[in-house]
This record gives C-alpha cells, sequence and structure tokens, in this order.
C-alpha cells in the first residue's frame, strides 16, 4: 500500500506526529559495512555500476536504522560520464574530468538520447530495490542539477567558488547556455528511466546554487529545475520531487511555488523558524542538522534535532541533515539522532 508510506504523506502535504526520517549520503564512508562492500567492488565507481552492490549498499543504512526512505546508491557525475566525459575519482580529494572548455568541447558530447546504454546498471539497481526495500520504505532517485554538473564539467573538479564555470559564463555564453540545455535534456530523460524503474520520489541535488545571484539564479537554477519538474510530473503525475537549491538564501522563498518542487531540501544555513514561516506553507521542508553534529554527538545533537522537530512540527516534515553525512561521523550518534526524533 503505497498510499500508506511515511514519506509519501509528508510530502503530499500531511503534517505528521513523528517525521519521517532519512539522511543524504546515508549509504556512505562511515558505516563498516559499506567499506567492506566498496573493497569488494574495487573502487567507488565500479559499485555505483554494480546492481548487486550497489543494491546492497543502499539497503544497508535501511537495514541498521530502519530509515523511512532509500536513497539509491549513485552518483551525481555518472551523467556527464554517460555524456562522454570522462570522470575518475582521486582517492582523498574527490572527482576529476576531462573539461568543457568551448564549442569544439561540446562538439564532443553525445545527445540525451545516448545516455541509456551507459545509465542502463542504475535502473536495474532501482528496478531491485523496488522489490527488495520493505513495504514501508520510499525509494528515491536523484540527479544533480544542470548548473551543479556543469561547474563539475567545466572545471573538472570540484572547485571552492565555481570560478571555472562563473567564467565560461561570462566569456562564452554560448558553450555555457549549450551544455545547461543539454543537461536539462539529459537529467529529465534519466529521472523519467528512474521513474519507470521504480523510485517514488526524485531529488535534484543544485549543490552549487548558493553561487548564483539575481538573474541568473532565475536563468540556470530555477529554470531548469522547473522544466525537468514539469517533464517528469506530465509524464507520471503521482511522482514526488524534491529540490535542493544549498544555499540559495533567500532564494528560497518562492522556490517551491514555481518550480513544482513538493518539498524543499534546507541547508544548514537556513534558520528553521524562518523557514518555518516563508517555506512551510508552500511545501514540505525536510534537512537543516549540521552533519558534524553526527561526529561530536552528545546533548548538542540531540538539543539540535529536537530544536529542528519543533520547529516544523506545524507543517508537513521530514528529518534530514544540510547536507551529506561525512566518513568521520560515529554510527551511533545516528542512534542518538533518531531516538531525539521517534522517541
Ligand atoms: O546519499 C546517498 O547515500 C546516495 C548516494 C550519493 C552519492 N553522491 C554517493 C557518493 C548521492 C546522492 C551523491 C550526490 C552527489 N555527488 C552530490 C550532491 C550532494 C552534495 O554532496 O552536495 C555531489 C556534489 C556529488 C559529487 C561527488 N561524489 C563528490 C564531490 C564526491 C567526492 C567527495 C566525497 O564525499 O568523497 C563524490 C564521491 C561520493 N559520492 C562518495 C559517495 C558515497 C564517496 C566515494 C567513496 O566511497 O570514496
Amino acid at each position: 500500500m503505497t498510499k500508506d508510506k511515511v514519506m509519501l504523506r509528508a510530502l503530499r502535504g500531511e503534517t505528521l506526529a513523528v517525521p519521517p526520517v532519512w539522511m543524504m549520503r546515508q549509504a556512505g564512508r562511515y558505516l563498516p559495512e559499506y567499506m567492506a562492500t566498496r573493497a569488494q567492488a574495487g573502487d567507488f565507481l565500479s559499485l555505483c555500476y554494480n546492481p548487486d552492490l550497489a543494491t546492497e549498499v543502499t539497503l544497508q543504512p535501511i537495514r541498521r536504522y530502519g530509515f523511512d526512505a532509500a536513497i539509491m546508491f549513485a552518483d551525481i557525475l555518472l551523467v556527464p560520464q554517460a555524456l562522454g566525459a570522462d570522470l575518475w575519482f582521486v582517492t582523498g580529494e574527490g572527482p576529476r574530468l576531462s573539461t568543457i572548455g568551448g564549442a569544439a568541447d561540446m562538439a564532443r558530447l553525445k545527445t540525451a538520447d545516448d545516455i541509456h546504454a551507459r545509465l542502463a546498471p542504475i535502473y536495474e539497481t532501482l528496478g531491485r530495490l523496488s522489490e527488495d526495500l520493505p513495504g514501508e520504505t520510499t525509494l528515491i532517485g536523484f540527479a544533480g542539477a544542470p548548473w551543479t554538473v556543469a561547474t563539475y564539467m567545466i572545471a573538472g573538479r570540484g572547485t571552492p567558488d565555481q570560478g571555472p564555470a562563473h567564467a565560461l559564463m561570462q566569456n562564452d555564453v554560448a558553450t555555457f547556455d549549450a551544455l545547461i540545455k543539454l543537461l536539462t535534456e539529459a537529467t529529465t530523460a534519466y529521472l523519467l528511466r528512474q521513474i519507470e524503474a521504480g523510485a517514488e520520489v526524485i531529488k535534484l541535488f543544485d549543490s552549487w546554487a548558493g553561487s548564483l545571484s539575481g538573474a541568473a539564479f532565475d536563468t540556470y537554477a530555477l529554470a531548469p529545475a522547473k522544466a525537468i519538474f514539469a517533464a517528469l510530473k506530465t509524464a507520471h503525475p503521482d511522482v514526488l520531487l524534491i529540490g535542493f537549491p544549498r544555499e540559495a538564501g533567500e532564494k528560497y522563498v518562492g522556490f517551491a511555488r514555481a518550480t513544482g518542487a513538493d518539498c524543499l531540501a534546507l541547508d544548514t544555513k537556513v534558520d528553521a523558524v524562518w523557514a518555518a514561516k516563508e517555506l512551510q506553507k508552500d511545501s514540505c521542508v525536510q534537512g537543516n542538522l549540521d552533519p558534524q553534529l553526527l561526529i561530536s554527538g552528545g546533548d548538542k545533537l540531540i538539543s539540535e534535532t529536537k530544536r529542528i522537530c519543533r520547529a516544523f512540527a506545524g507543517g508537513p516534515h521530514v528529518f534530514n541533515l544540510g547536507h551529506g553525512i561525512t566518513p568521520e561521523a560515529d554510527p551511533e550518534n545516528v542512534d542518538v539522532m533518531l531516538k531525539a526524533i521517534r522517541g
């Protein structure tokens, strides 16, 4: 009975006495069982493309903690790889990609229709998860938003200020716009397949939305999210959508209404009382807990968890972190957090 899953009820706008809970990056390096499966796969990308092992690591945090939602194990940078970019991960440093510097680099990329052969293992993982997950657990698919994925494709790596992407936007807007258009199409195609494979909820990660301001935010964060969400809802009216314009600040206001998101994911800088007043009237909200608290634990973890629950108790709320849980987090602190939420 899909209708009764608490996560779906909250995303549809119901105020629940106990919020559903899951964590960004809930399958990851803080769990010894994740490290063991990753070692079995060989490396992170091999794990992403192995449906057996990707299903296993997605299920690990569900078994251990009984979260209300499972997010499929994959990465936002698989879409650039499917479009023909080179992608590798440097241990201890992060992702590296071939770069996009102009029209010649764009010409080497594939089209949105060409991505599915490379991404087929991801659809297979979702199919298995929709069979293997407990009946009460919601299945979340995801992708990176065009701007955030473009920042990695242009720079060839993560950057503190997204400087190379801003420079391309200034100096060669035709190439920049072509890349955003291609990523909007590819992301839409990818997410449609994820829903067909069993994803009930889709989250769009715009991790670097905070470095766009004014009209650039509207053009490169809001408009692509709106286009992607509209296409998904047109094809699948029941799908539920989470937007995450991380560090958008005041730009969070109206974002759910403008894009059609059913839920807004909030970063750690958002004031929860402000968000309850300004955002929760338009959509469900999730997020906000500082992942650092899962390293330090103690009374501060309990009091902050309860403060967030109290702030959002008057409307639809899903408990989550403001960003991904880190490798240094203590798995026992997750139990402490869950007890503070669920009693
Ligand atoms: O949340 C989950 O458990 C699902 C899986 C998931 C991963 N990445 C697995 C992962 C999701 C939803 C992501 C999203 C993602 N990936 C984002 C958006 C969210 C955010 O963090 O802002 C971004 C920007 C990426 C790109 C990426 N992937 C980076 C920058 C890195 C290196 C930094 C790091 O944490 O190591 C990754 C690697 C990555 N993605 C890991 C995991 C579990 C660590 C890889 C490992 O096992 O060593």
